[in-house]
């Protein structure tokens, strides 16, 4: 079928288009089948149109203490033969700064409900060996703490999200950890933290509170969440810096009833002021946030291969992976209800690909990196950049080593992965002001699966330059795209795309990077941009 489809923040319209397309809806049709004959598709950009700003956050991160992702994937210690910068491995900040991390959540997960910051201070061969509850009951050294974690932040340029613990902490636990990390060094936790080798304090901009606290965070029903966050709100605060962004636990997948609870009882100070009571309009949160999980169909139980996967599989992914445009559209009509000026940003604060991971990983939640997750970021970014309106904060979980990362570690050996080159292509959205996209594509079908062949989202930047992000999620069909634009005059197209020979190629330590990005034709027309996308690739695309 052909379809033609609006895609803008918060709405999507889908409406027949035999009579407007240019290709009729039977010859696409009759090409289903027939991997030689390239698919056409065409889409339409308002490049003059004023939109929302893409919030550079959306391209965060989020590292846990979980198998691999800190210790080896980031710290290896001063002592370490990897090279490295007290402590922090050389190879992964020099990667993650190429890419412009913009913020990192940390410590957790659900390890951070568990996690009490003072074992993480202080001098190294003093702090307690702990055990990681949350993760397998694994060692925890704690060798990697607030120190470390704002040294590595500071190595790579990017901002602290901090998910303080209310699952077994306390508030006056977590208000410690604020005062520690932002008192002026005058104060008594200042000059505790500068006798641990840091006067300044650090700038905490944004502060979870809590994690999944309906699930390993602490069992809590909305209510209660919603109780608890109100007390914390009231005492976590910052003592330079800006005021910190306070991010409430949303809800998991599809849990609508949650988010109605949480914005109806945690949004505001007070909800029903009386006439003479002091009130305020301030959101008690700056944001609430969203966790899903991309697996091959819809069941935890039964996630899928990450390697060795067939078609089925890589479409089942993709179809739960466009789940994340529905689920951001319902979570935002429900908080347009409490808040219809957008003043409370949806922070996605973990998602991506999550299969199961091989017998022989060599660490709890190691995943092999395939085409396939290239294209799931590819879909979920440009989602995300389609609801720049309400979602200002998305994080990948998990940054190295551990489900969905950007790279991959193995002893002194570092790999980027398929995901870190999407990420290094789509940074121009960083900041930009995304633009309305008009996509007429022919259906990707295989079995039950149907969805656009192709996925678009589009931006402008400061300096003018206009930037589309596709995904082809045909595995076998190329796809003749020609994009519309209105505006210019368009003087310059180039474009960059990445493929692989097969759905489930992996990146591997021993052979050459097979997704390095490469140079695709752009041809400027009389209306705008035509490209030959190949099957299974992801593209970006510059118009000056
Ligand atoms: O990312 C792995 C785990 O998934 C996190 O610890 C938890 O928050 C979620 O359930």
């Amino acid at each position: 079928m052909f379809q033609a489809f609006q895609r803008w923040p918060g709405r999507i319209t889908l409406a027949l288009a035999a009579a407007s397309a240019v290709y009729s809806a039977s010859a696409n049709a009759g090409e289903q089948g027939d991997p030689t004959k390239a698919l056409r598709s065409e889409v339409t950009i308002s490049a003059g149109a004023g939109g929302p700003t893409i919030d550079p956050d959306i391209y965060g991160q989020f590292v846990e203490h979980l198998g691999r992702g800190v210790y080896e994937g980031i710290w290896v210690g001063p002592d370490s033969a990897i090279p490295n910068v007290r402590g922090i491995r050389s190879d992964v900040v020099a990667a993650l700064r190429r890419v412009k991390v913009p913020v990192i959540r940390w410590p957790g997960g659900c390890f951070a409900d568990g996690y009490h910051w003072r074992d993480g201070i202080g001098p190294a061969d003093k702090r307690p060996r702990g055990i990681n509850a949350a993760w397998s009951k694994s060692p925890e050294t704690n060798a990697f703490g607030t120190h470390e974690f704002m040294d590595f932040l500071g190595q790579i340029g990017a901002k602290p999200f901090i998910s303080v613990n209310l699952g077994s902490g306390s508030v006056r636990e977590a208000d410690d950890w604020l005062r520690y990390m932002t008192a002026p060094q005058d104060s008594a936790p200042g000059a505790e933290r500068a006798a641990n080798g840091r006067a300044q304090p650090w700038e905490v901009p944004f502060i979870g509170v809590g994690n999944e606290s309906w699930g390993c965070g602490g069992n809590m029903s909305a209510d209660t969440y919603a109780a608890a966050f109100r007390h914390y709100s009231a005492f976590l605060r910052t003592y330079s810096g800006e005021r910190a962004k306070l991010i409430a636990v949303g809800a998991d997948t599809d849990d609508y009833a949650w988010t109605d609870r949480v914005m109806a009882q945690a949004m505001k100070w007070r909800s029903q002021p009386t006439p003479l009571s002091l009130t305020t309009d301030r959101p008690l949160m700056w944001g609430l946030s969203l966790h899903f999980y991309t697996f091959a169909g819809n069941d935890w139980h039964a996630k899928g291969r990450n390697v060795d996967f067939d078609e089925n599989a890589w479409a089942a992914a993709l179809a739960r992976a466009d789940l994340t445009d529905e689920l951001i559209r319902r979570h935002s009509e429900i908080m347009d209800r409490y808040d219809p000026e957008k003043r409370v940003a949806l922070a996605v604060d973990e998602w991506g690909g999550w299969f199961q991971s091989e017998k022989d990983a060599p660490s709890q939640l190691y995943l092999e990196s395939t085409l396939r997750d290239a294209l799931i970021a590819a879909k979920s970014l440009n989602i995300f950049n389609r609801h720049a309106d309400r979602v200002k904060m998305a994080n990948l979980a998990q940054m190295v080593n551990v489900i969905q990362s950007l790279v991959l570690t193995r002893g002194a050996a570092m790999v980027v992965t398929p995901t870190y080159h999407v990420f290094d292509m789509y940074k121009v959205h960083q900041g930009a002001q995304a633009l309305p996209v008009t996509v007429a594509t022919p259906d990707y079908i295989q079995g039950k699966v149907r969805l656009p062949g192709i996925d678009v989202s589009a931006s402008r930047d400061a300096a003018g330059k206009l930037h589309v992000t596709i995904a082809n999620l045909d595995p076998a069909r190329a796809n003749r795209l020609n994009i519309r634009l209105d505006g210019g005059p368009w003087r310059r197209a180039s474009a960059r795309v990445l493929t692989a020979d097969r759905i489930d190629t992996r990146i591997t330590f021993e052979g050459p990077d097979p997704f390095v990005p490469q140079p695709l034709p752009a041809r400027l027309t009389a209306g705008g941009v035509e490209l030959d996308l190949p099957s299974k690739s992801v593209t970006v695309l510059e118009v000056e």
